[in-house]
């Protein structure tokens, strides 16, 4: 197969992280016969520093052009520090989500049971979980309209749903469900707010459609308990833009690193994959990173165009650098390995071979379980 991949490696350790999901998408095109076309583009602070602005035309059009986009880190300290600044990098991913129309965020939480003692919630808690989350990612408050009175002490950010936003996620998370788990969970705040209601009344509706599809709705200040307390009871996660971001982070909390968790964000025309976390600034260039969120973002990336051997054999590579324990400091256990050993590691590991086709690795999904 042939694909053209843009490479949007930003800011922070985002480069270092990207650097090695490319060594493994390169041995997978070695491996397995396929070409890709990498280009790389400008985004986030260092776009700010070149050219004024977070995300350029340039960038948008390289994007729009391609079939898929692997996205590194945003963000710089000195932004974070300055709660005026005007122009910030964080904006480029906002805007690209919606020029590209990425509606749809998806991102797996699965805890790999070489990695169940690395969480700091109890291993009896924790243990089977595999679940997604499908977080609506173009609409909601983060859109809407934002205001700030002329003296500067009253602001306020529209939150807005309409049924075409609701209906177009839905479906994609329901059939999720139905060939994982069968069950779905709504998150909402529909006591309250009259968004949630619309959702849960669109979303209770298409449910008739997919009989298969248990639904269970819960409010957000229960989800996150019932989530920390019992993650391995869900299965789809379904929500909005705003509630997506603040639940999608316990997954990390869930798993123990945030540096294990990828996403995919997809358009009917686009689609982007990013690691969850942020730029870590801190850690820039120092080779501690952990590169495990991107290369599974690169296994994201090929199982939305159906090589769905590549993944898989991409996805027990990094399963094998967990059982032998070369991984990066943030994972007990490891033999404190850098950024660059693990990501040679896991593409050397790449590997069509028998002995690692019959050998019951998990695979990390897309709208899938345990593949095999
Ligand atoms: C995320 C991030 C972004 C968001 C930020 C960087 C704009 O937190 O992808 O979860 O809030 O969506
Ligand atoms: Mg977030």
């Amino acid at each position: 197969m042939q694909l053209n991949i843009a490479l949007l490696k930003g800011d922070g350790i985002g480069p270092e992280v990207l650097n090695q999901a490319i060594k493994c998408l390169k041995a997978v095109e070695e491996t397995f016969n396929h070409q890709f076309k990498f280009t790389e583009a400008e985004v986030g602070a260092i776009a700010i520093a070149n050219s004024g602005v977070p995300l350029t035309e340039k960038t948008i059009t390289i994007c729009k052009s391609s079939d898929a986009i692997l996205f590194g880190a945003i963000g710089e300290l000195e932004f974070d520090n300055n709660p005026d600044a005007k122009v910030r990098p964080e904006q480029a991913l906002l805007k690209l989500r919606k020029e590209l129309g990425l509606y749809a965020n998806i991102r797996p939480v699965k805890v790999f049971a070489d990695l169940v003692e690395n969480s700091l919630l109890p291993k009896k808690i924790i243990t089977g979980t595999d679940l997604v989350i499908y977080r609506e990612l173009t609409g909601g408050i983060y859109f809407g309209k934002k205001s700030l009175s002329k003296d500067g002490t009253v602001a306020s950010d529209l939150c807005e749903y309409s049924e075409e936003k609701i209906t177009r996620i839905a479906h994609m998370a329901f059939k999720s469900a139905k060939r994982r788990k069968q069950k779905l969970t709504l998150v909402d705040k529909a006591n309250v707010l009259e968004t949630s209601r619309l959702w849960r009344k669109i979303v209770t509706e298409i449910a008739k459609s997919y009989p298969e599809v248990q639904l269970e709705c819960l409010f957000i200040d229960n989800a996150i308990i019932q989530l920390t307390m019992n993650p391995s009871k869900f299965d789809v996660i379904l929500t909005d833009n705003m509630f997506g971001d603040i639940i999608t982070s316990l997954g990390s909390v869930i798993i123990g690193s945030v540096g294990l968790l990828p996403s995919a964000s997809i358009g009917d025309k686009n689609a982007m994959f990013a690691p969850f976390h942020g730029s870590y600034p801190q850690a820039t260039g120092k080779n501690i990173a952990n590169p495990v969120a991107s290369i599974f973002s690169a296994v994201l990336l090929l199982q939305h165009f159906n090589l769905h051997e590549e993944a898989i054999a991409v996805s027990r590579a990094i399963q094998k650098s967990f059982k032998k324990g070369i991984t990066t400091t943030d994972i007990l256990g490891s033999n404190k390995y850098g950024t660059n050993a693990v990501g040679d590691f896991i593409a050397a590991n790449i590997v069509d071979s028998d002995e690692n086709l019959s050998l019951n690795y998990e695979n990390i999904g897309l709208g899938r379980s345990t593949i095999i």
